[in-house]
């Protein structure tokens, strides 16, 4: 009995690709796993995982990344308050969405949040939110949070949204908690969603990175057919490549990684062109395989590319819907232009570093990051990006103080 075989059982029983959360962290997991229960060898370990429904979850908890925060990409967000504002006025129409993964809460609280910051009455917003961690659940169902859920610049939400409990840390008010259910389930179990649940926008972001192909194509499958004719698919940004490999279009709404279901073509039966990997993004993922080919091959860019217009702004938007739709060298080319035209901003440069990030350029994700910072110390944004490519290299230590650095501006900004 070794590693593999633990690797193994992960991937069929809850999709994980082993190599996407790094190496070494299954073997690390099952080591930690054994030593809490006492048991001394892997042949043992294996057959107490086999026969006991409760240890399996502890090991699946092992190894879960739950890592998030509130209105992580931020204009997923705001283009959902947007696409969904025309019905607003309907007092009979109920907003439903879905969260999945949902880990500790940010997510599917966030949703509430924007719904209920652009006017939408509670009763009127409904949010199922799913994961299959019961640790991140139980946290969820707490909604109190510290800093580390709070990033970014703009916090003027949790003045709106939560009540200080002391020692740093934030209970959420009632209002946008009861705009939210959980539920445990695996994405895996097929019938974890009822069969007639439609919901009219889908948030799965932050997952398929870390499943193998078969599994992402399955699961976007599920989550297709749970999306209304007209809804909204979301998904992380370096999970955009993979929804057009499967010919989703882009609902090209910039750097919101959102798609729509295309009705011509049923989800689950499209065939992938060809092995899909996820752009190494860096930030939470430690080392993995590399993809072979260059992503603009496997991503084709929905949008020709135009020249870079003269004003700095247009020509940054351009190569972040260029991004969203991930064709990431032409994003690339355009930030290239841009800076070459106008001169280092910090704003260019951390595009590029994203880009760069998301194209499994680490080393080039990490200059970008480190001369945005140099231009604008306080680049929020730049130090968490960082902290979390120096995390994936092994640098515990300068990932600590970046985040120290983020987290006293944003206590300044705050
Ligand atoms: C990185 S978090 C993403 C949270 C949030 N969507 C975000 O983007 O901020 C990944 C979550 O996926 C959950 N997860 C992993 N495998 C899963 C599965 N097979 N079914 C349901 N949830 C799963 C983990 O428990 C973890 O909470």
């Amino acid at each position: 009995m070794d590693a593999a075989a633990f690797e193994r059982w992960l991937k069929s029983t809850m999709g994980l690709d082993a190599s996407s959360v790094g190496p070494g962290v299954v073997e690390r997991a099952v080591a930690g796993r054994m030593r809490a229960t006492a048991i001394a060898g892997m042949d043992a370990y294996w057959r107490r995982l086999l026969s006991h429904p409760l240890e399996q979850q502890e090991l699946i908890e092992a190894v879960v990344v739950p890592e998030t925060w509130f209105f992580r990409g931020v204009e997923a967000f705001d283009a959902l308050a947007r696409a969904f504002a025309p019905l607003r006025g309907d007092e009979s129409r109920t907003l439903r969405l879905l969260s999945l993964p949902c880990s500790t809460g940010e997510e599917p609280y966030t949703l509430a949040m924007a719904l209920l910051d652009a006017g939408w009455a509670p009763q009127r917003i409904r949010i199922d939110a799913f994961d299959i961690s019961e640790r991140a659940l139980s946290k969820a169902a707490h909604a109190a949070y510290g800093a580390n859920s709070f990033r970014g610049r703009d916090l003027a939400y949790r003045e709106r949204h939560f009540r200080a409990l002391g020692h740093g840390r934030w209970q959420l008010s009632e209002q946008a908690r009861g705009c939210v259910r959980f539920h445990r389930a695996n994405v895996l179990d097929i019938d974890f969603l009822p069969a007639q649940s439609t919901y009219d926008a889908v948030f799965c972001r932050n997952l398929l990175i870390y499943f193998d192909q078969d599994t992402q194509v399955r699961t976007v499958g599920v989550l297709a057919r749970a999306l209304a004719e007209d809804g909204l698919l979301f998904v992380g940004a370096a999970e955009t490549g993979l929804l057009l490999s499967l010919g989703y279009a882009s609902a090209q709404i910039p750097m919101a990684s959102a798609f729509r279901r295309q009705r011509s073509t049923p989800a689950a039966l499209t065939p992938v062109p060809e092995p899909w990997r996820a752009p190494a993004l860096a930030p939470l993922r430690a080392a993995r395989p590399r993809p072979a080919t260059p992503l603009a091959r496997r991503a084709p860019a929905a949008t020709a590319v135009a020249a870079a217009p003269n004003a700095p702004e247009a020509s940054l938007e351009q190569a972040r819907r260029l991004a969203d739709n991930g064709a990431f060298q032409q994003a690339a080319d355009i930030c290239e232009a841009h800076l070459r035209a106008h001169g280092p901003s910090a704003e260019a440069l951390y595009l590029t570093g994203l880009i760069h990030g998301a194209t499994g350029e680490d080393a080039r994700a990490e200059d970008a990051f480190r001369k945005a910072l140099y231009l604008q110390p306080d680049h929020t944004e730049s130090l968490m990006h960082l902290a979390l490519l120096l995390d994936a290299k092994g640098d515990a230590a300068g990932a600590r103080l970046m985040r120290q650095r983020a987290s006293r501006h944003r206590g300044r900004s705050g």
